[in-house]
């Protein structure tokens, strides 16, 4: 089945061509295979305010999307023998900042109807859930897929921190998540903190890996709580309560290194420590890390280290950690295995 597939949730305009195959019943698992994916990064525009305008981010979205779809489909005879292999077309509904949604949504009604094609939504965080089953990792794909379940799943975004219990690749229960800031939310506030650009989070990253990340004893919020809850924003607090106590040390390029390697330490402990507890109170035997932190190199570190010799433990590759449409298209293409589809109407608050 070839799918067009459609992301604009939030700042980065997506549009991806895969073809899957196989899944639900058959044996092994769902196999994806990129053709074409483009994604039109709009962070420098939101860089000057410091996270991302939703007016802005739709703006940007409704000029971006036939740029990247002629980039693809070219025009005339090309464009029409493209429409002719495709299947589905898929757009993401939610969660994200409504008016980017919608204008995702909106562009992927025109060309369904234009060409006459089947539309579905997709949930976003489905999306990156189902991320690590594009790479080729021997285990992942084919007939070992089922030795893997049950599993873990930790989405770590900047809207999301999620924990979830998966009997298999289409069953899973969400048994924890943050209780106010994302990870990665946390990441992008403490970098403004220390004056960084934004998104924060390959800065900071690029930032602790000279820090000594035991020069600050910063807390590690819910760390002991008998759940598998998350709360980042206390961390965040005593970050900014650090730097008003001892003012002007932000600009202490010494200090700056070792704030931002504490903080990174004191935000993998949580994650690392409410994740052994899932996957040891739950047998899991293989764990999949997804989202925009996992991209980072001391989080991959450091569950490898944790968790590596127990369980199998799955990244996605680097291009599909951050948003993108190639996700989407799994998301879709796994809920249609299961006879289930999103209507195309935006969600901004969908969850998992
Ligand atoms: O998944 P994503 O692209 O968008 C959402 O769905 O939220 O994640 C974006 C988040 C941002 O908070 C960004 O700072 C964070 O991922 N991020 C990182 C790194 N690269 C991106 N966090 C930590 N280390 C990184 N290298
Ligand atoms: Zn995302």
């Amino acid at each position: 089945m070839k799918i067009l597939s459609i992301e604009t949730s939030c700042d980065e305009t997506g549009i991806a061509l895969i073809e899957a195959k196989g899944g639900k019943g058959a044996a092994g698992g769902p196999r994806f295979k990129v053709e074409k994916s483009l994604v039109a990064s709009q962070i420098k525009i939101h860089r000057p305010f410091g996270g991302v305008v939703p007016n802005l981010a739709k703006r940007e979205h409704i000029k971006n999307l036939p740029l990247l779809y002629r980039k693809i489909f070219g025009i005339g005879q090309n464009e029409k023998r493209l429409w002719d292999k495709i299947d589905l077309i898929a757009v993401t509904v939610g969660p994200g900042l409504e008016p980017a949604l919608w204008a995702g949504i909106t562009f992927a009604e025109e060309l369904a109807k234009a060409n006459k094609k089947p539309l579905v939504g997709a949930n976003h965080l489905e999306g990156h859930l189902y991320s690590f089953l594009l790479r080729k990792t021997p285990g992942a794909e084919g007939s070992g897929i089922s030795k893997l379940f049950p599993a873990i799943a930790l989405i770590v975004s900047g809207g999301h921190t999620i924990l979830l219990k998966m009997d298999d690749l289409y069953e899973w229960k969400k048994i924890g998540e943050t209780r106010d800031d994302a990870v990665g939310e946390a990441y992008d506030k403490v970098a403004r903190l220390l004056g960084l650009e934004y998104p924060g989070g390959p800065e900071i990253e690029k930032l602790a890996k000279v820090g000594n990340p035991e020069a600050i004893d910063f807390p590690r919020p819910m760390i002991y709580h008998k759940n598998y809850d998350f709360s980042f924003s206390g961390l965040k607090t005593s970050v900014r309560y650090y730097l008003v106590t001892h003012p002007g040390i932000e600009k202490d390029s010494k200090a700056r290194v070792d704030i931002a390697a504490s903080f990174q330490k004191a935000a993998l402990d949580v994650l690392s420590r409410k994740t052994s507890k899932a996957i040891e109170e739950n047998n899991a035997k293989a764990l999949f890390v997804s989202g925009g932190v996992s991209i980072n190199k001391a989080l991959r570190d450091r569950f490898k280290k944790d968790f590596g010799r127990d369980v199998a433990v799955y990244f996605p590759n680097r291009e599909f950690c951050n948003d993108n449409a190639v996700m989407i298209g799994a998301a879709a293409y796994i809920k249609f295995l299961q006879g289930k589809k999103y209507r195309p109407v935006a969600q901004a608050n969908l969850n998992m």
